[in-house]
């Protein structure tokens, strides 16, 4: 008997890696396990042409036919995990909630698929693998981003840090004693669109692209090394030099490399672009819990419309345990931005 379901995932941020490894380069990407993303399905009959009957997600609230193209990715991870169930036709009401910004690159159309997936698969009362609801989350991520990587499906219903090449996941345990910034520059960014702004720039500029991208990738090695050693001087500054390249690649954003730069003046060990880029979010690197602080206030300060810190120690200062539990709910498309 078909029943309602639930799901849940979270928000991710990419520490290094991001773009260059949609071209099979590592990159490390830790959870935000406080910024969650809920899913409710709800059965609601059979039906041979759409599986999803009535959605409400981010500021939509109506018939899926109702909605254009942009919700494609969430109705496909509700038919492939239909399937998956055993059960083509099952048509269900969809209900996301997100205490995260969509658009953002903190991970949200992975996340969201993520979470419906496995409300889905809750409500037939079908057990999946991780391998398995990785495979469907990216295969709803294809239809959203064109050529996903697999890392934000990896990240975003991960507890630990994530390393990633090509498909090949290895988790760990982080216990730096430092603090992330993350900020929000209020302005979204299509991943799909930066992803495919790089594939051009290396059609055009092949040999430039991939040693940008050769780069990227050693820095992505090493940072890993940067965690588990806690070296976090080293950390900032190939975060530093991480920022400059995507830059270069022009997957950033004006507001962001201002943000960027404030992040740096208040004292960050480093600062850089986080996930596809063309607005979206930063992440900075503190060493203590007052720098963090300092950074956080510089940056709403020169237009971050929000701004999280998340610890990288598993015992750091508790003052931000209740840091990244945030109930506001974020609309995608009419919010105001908020320019520098
Ligand atoms: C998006 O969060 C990260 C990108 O590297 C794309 C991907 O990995 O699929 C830009």
């Amino acid at each position: 008997m078909v029943h309602m379901g639930y799901g849940e995932t979270w928000a991710k941020v990419i520490l290094m890696g991001e773009h260059s490894v949609v071209y099979g380069y590592p990159a490390v990407a830790a959870p935000l396990p406080s910024l969650k993303m809920r899913a409710w399905v709800t059965p609601a009959g059979l039906c041979a042409t759409s599986c999803v009957g009535t959605l409400k997600a981010l500021n939509y609230e109506g018939s899926l036919s109702g909605a254009g193209d942009r919700f494609g990715g969430l109705e496909c991870a509700v038919k492939v995990a239909t399937e998956f169930a055993g059960c083509p036709g099952l048509v269900f009401d969809v209900v996301t909630d997100s205490s995260f910004p969509a658009g953002r690159g903190m991970g949200s159309s992975a996340a969201s698929a993520g979470a419906v997936i496995r409300a889905v698969l809750d409500a037939c009362d079908v057990r999946a693998s991780e391998q398995e609801i990785l495979h469907l989350t990216n295969e709803a991520e294809v239809i959203t981003h064109g050529n996903p990587s697999g890392l934000d499906a990896v990240t975003t219903c991960s507890r630990d840090v994530v390393t990633f090449q090509s498909g090949q996941i290895q988790y760990m345990r982080v216990d730096m004693p430092a603090y992330l910034v993350i900020a929000d520059s209020g302005i979204a960014g299509s991943t799909r669109e930066a992803v495919g702004n790089v594939r051009k720039a290396d059609e055009k500029n092949h040999a430039y692209v991939r040693s940008v991208m050769d780069e990227l990738g050693e820095m992505a090695l090493a940072s890993k090394t940067d965690l588990e050693l806690g070296a976090v001087n080293m950390l900032g500054e190939r975060m530093n030099r991480a920022h400059e390249l995507l830059s270069e690649l022009d997957v950033s954003h004006p507001l962001v490399d201002h943000l960027v730069d404030a992040a740096r003046s208040a004292g960050a060990a480093g600062a850089k672009m986080t996930g596809g880029g063309l607005g979206g979010c930063l992440i900075a690197l503190a060493e203590d819990a007052d720098t963090a602080q300092s950074i956080k206030c510089a940056l709403l300060h020169e237009g971050a419309c929000k701004a999280w810190i998340r610890p990288l120690g598993a015992k750091s200062d508790g003052r931000f345990d209740d840091e990244l539990v945030d109930d506001r709910r974020y609309e995608l498309d009419n919010r105001p931005l908020i320019a520098a």
